[in-house]
C-alpha cells in the first residue's frame, strides 16, 4: 500500500487475520511485516519467505508448492507460478525464493495466481481445485497480458474471474474491459472488475 498511488487504505489502518504473500517482490511483500506485527495477523507464504519474515518478528506459516496448510480456520494450498522472485525488503535485495499462486478455501475456492505467465498446467489447477473465483494478472510486461489471461480463464473455468496487477504503473496500464471482451469470446466466466477498496462476496 505504501507507495502505491491507487491504494484505497494505508498500512497503519488495514485490518486482517491472514496475509498471503505470493512472492518477494517489493510491490507484493510491501507492508507485510508492519501489518503483521501491528495486527497479529499470520503470514502464509513459501518456506523461504516465511523464514525470512519470521526473523522480523512476524507470525508465519511456511510451506511449499503442492502442499496445503490450515492457516487459522482457512485452508491454503500453494500452486506453481512462473515468475522471478527475489526478496526485496527494507531497501535491500536478498536471496531468491520461488513465486507461487494460492488456492484459498476449499468450500468456495479462490485461485490467486500471483504474478505469473500463462502455463498449460492452469488446466490442472482448474480440474483439481475447481476455483469459484480466479484472480489473474492482466498487466503484461511483468506478467501475462489480457490475451493470455483470457486463455488462462478458459483453462481454469472459474465462475468469476477478477483481473489484477494492472493500472498502478504506466508499463502495466491496461483496460480491464479489453480483458472482459476477450473472456466473453471463449469462456462462460463472469468478469468482475473491482476498484481499489471494493470487495466481492460469493
Ligand atoms: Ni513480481
Amino acid at each position: 500500500m505504501t507507495g502505491n498511488p491507487k491504494a484505497a487504505t494505508t498500512a497503519d489502518r488495514v485490518d486482517c487475520d491472514i496475509i498471503c504473500v505470493t512472492h518477494g517482490h517489493g510491490d507484493h511483500l510491501g507492508d507485510t511485516v508492519a501489518i503483521a506485527k501491528r495486527t497479529g495477523a499470520t503470514v502464509a507464504s513459501i518456506l523461504e519467505i516465511s523464514n525470512f519474515l519470521a526473523k522480523s518478528g512476524a507470525k508465519t506459516v511456511g510451506f511449499n508448492i503442492g502442499g496445503t496448510a490450515k492457516v487459522l480456520e482457512t485452508s491454503i494450498t500453494l500452486v506453481p507460478a512462473i515468475h522471478s522472485s527475489s526478496i526485496e525488503f527494507a531497501g535491500s535485495e536478498q536471496m531468491v525464493a520461488n513465486p507461487v499462486g494460492m488456492i484459498i478455501d476449499t468450500e468456495k475456492p479462490v485461485y490467486h495466481a500471483g504474478d505469473t505467465s500463462l502455463f498449460s498446467d492452469m488446466k490442472l489447477i482448474g480440474d483439481i481445485y475447481k476455483p469459484v473465483v480466479a484472480m489473474l494478472p492482466i498487466g503484461d510486461f511483468y506478467t501475462m497480458g489480457p490475451e493470455q489471461a483470457a486463455v488462462a480463464t478458459k483453462l481454469i473455468r472459474p465462475k468469476f474471474v477478477m483481473p489484477m496487477h494492472y493500472g498502478t504503473y504506466p508499463v502495466i496500464d491496461q483496460d480491464p474491459k479489453t480483458f472482459e471482451g476477450l473472456v466473453k469470446k471463449q469462456s462462460k466466466a463472469k468478469v468482475v472488475i473491482l476498484k481499489p477498496g471494493e470487495s466481492l462476496e460469493v
